[in-house]
């Protein structure tokens, strides 16, 4: 029992159980009153046992769907109910009792906006447009009336948003080939992923890529379909909580209290504890942590600081500093890492460190804070502060307001001026454990 308890939130520590997904999440399972009275429906399934779903997608308010026949979860517990409780139309005009494939539009793009986070279904050669679970008038249609060049009866669909993907794109799976549509343009690439398996379903989570087979997933690039690390998982472990199955050691919340914390230009926002990195900028999707590796290969290990400027990003460990290019993906650049003496001319480590409107880094060691000049070369320190605080762990500014993070509590300054200046500390705040997924 005791592992139930622990892991109702998100999984936090040891390495291994990272080897991926979100095997915890934090859940929006709703409950459909009308799905408890027709619960004898739902033994027909149980997720728990291993099944192959038909389809997986998440609605337009980030709940997983997961489809198999006519039937459906929402969410990462809970039982099955049936899919036309939800969906009515899908078996009103087809009988066919499952769906082939299903993925949640994003185009963000001003002419095809209005398809923003509606979920698409296919079966057979027909598709149907959900939004706020209600079909779209004037669907169902055919599959090549909306997306030209795509094929009928299709094994899976995933969402590639640009940025993952080159333009804002749906993946469309039938064996090992696949086809990338173009939403803009209307246009189809096919490519043959002999290498993956044939995938029943496609799921994006958080920027990250999942072919469903079997009671298996794989995670793959959306542009490559190369797939790193050790595949196939069994998705029970990861994406559903199961009574029976082992999810690895060692699952808890984290401690309240960063190692660092920044926005990058692309305006993705990144907190980092220990050796993960959480996104706060997608609380739709809930809180996941992941591997710092995951997405700064060559960093490993805790980080002491990280900060954002132009479209770079730069991460203090120790006495180093890495800087990344910020795109779709993070790639370091060349001749780095490099000390900080060379960099930033200070010698380590570093508390904190973070950049307001100006191209000044503000970085804090210990009580002390320090301005340098990123634009003068070589880098010298213009001013240096005495900060109220004692040990600050974390610190970020947006616009001009400065967030001090000391353990689970964070500190408001209207800017880094005020911050420099201040002898008594302001009042705190907790840093919320939804927002974070930490505890305190
Ligand atoms: C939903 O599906 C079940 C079983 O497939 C069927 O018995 C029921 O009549 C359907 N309900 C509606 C509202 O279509
Ligand atoms: C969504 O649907 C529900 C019930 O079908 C309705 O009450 C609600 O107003 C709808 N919301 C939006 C944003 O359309
Ligand atoms: C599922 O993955 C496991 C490894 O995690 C592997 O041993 C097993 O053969 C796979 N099963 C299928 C049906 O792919």
């Amino acid at each position: 029992m005791k592992r139930l308890l622990v892991f109702t939130h998100v999984c936090f520590v040891v390495a291994r159980c990272y080897a991926i997904a979100p095997h915890d999440v934090v859940d929006h399972h709703e409950v459909n009153p009308q799905a408890e009275e027709d619960s004898h429906y739902g033994t027909k399934y149980d997720r728990c046992e291993g099944i192959e779903f038909d389809a997986i997608a998440p609605d337009e308010k980030g709940i997983a769907l997961f489809f198999k026949g006519d039937h459906l979860w929402k969410g990462f517990s809970g039982p099955a109910e049936l899919a036309n409780l939800t969906f009515q139309e899908l078996d009103e005009y087809h009988h066919l009792g499952h769906a082939d494939a299903a993925f949640r539009m994003h185009s963000e793009d001003e002419e095809d906006r209005k398809h923003h986070d509606h979920v698409f279904f296919f079966l057979d050669d027909q598709v149907f447009s959900y939004y706020n679970h209600t079909l779209e008038k004037g669907f169902p249609l055919e599959i090549q009336q909306v997306f030209p060049d795509v094929p009928s009866h299709l094994d899976a669909a995933v969402e590639c948003p640009k940025g993952e993907c080159t333009t804002d794109s749906v993946l469309f799976f039938k064996g090992h080939d696949v086809y990338s549509f173009d939403i803009k343009t209307k246009t189809v690439k096919k490519k043959t992923w002999d290498h993956l398996p044939v995938c029943t379903s496609a799921f994006r989570w958080v920027e990250h890529y999942y072919c469903f087979h079997g009671h298996n997933f794989t995670r793959f690039h959306p542009v490559s379909g190369e797939v790193e690390g050790n595949y196939p998982k069994e998705a029970r472990r990861y994406f559903m909580r199961c009574p029976n199955i082992d999810h690895g050691a060692g699952h808890r919340r984290p401690r309240c209290k960063l190692d660092a914390i920044t926005t990058d230009s692309t305006g993705k926002s990144y907190a980092f504890i220990e050796t993960m990195y959480i996104r706060l900028d997608t609380p739709r999707d809930g809180v996941h942590p992941f591997p710092i590796a995951r997405s700064w290969k060559e960093v490993s290990g805790h980080v002491d600081a990280v900060f954002s400027y132009g479209d770079k990003i730069y991460i203090i460990q120790d006495d180093q500093i890495y800087i990344y290019k910020s795109a779709a993906h993070y790639t370091l650049i060349e001749g780095y890492p490099k000390s900080l003496k060379e960099e930033l001319g200070i010698e380590g480590p570093v508390d904190a460190a973070f950049v307001c409107d100006e191209h000044i880094v503000h970085v804090i060691q210990g009580q002390k804070m320090l301005d340098i000049d990123l634009e003068a070369t070589p880098r010298v320190v213009k001013a240096e502060a005495q900060l109220p605080f004692p040990k600050i762990d974390a610190a970020t500014c947006h616009t001009d307001d400065v967030k001090v993070f000391v353990g689970g509590d964070y500190y408001l300054y209207q800017s880094p001026k005020l911050l420099a200046k201040s002898k008594i500390l302001p009042e705190s705040h907790k840093m919320s454990s939804e927002m974070f997924g930490c505890e305190h």
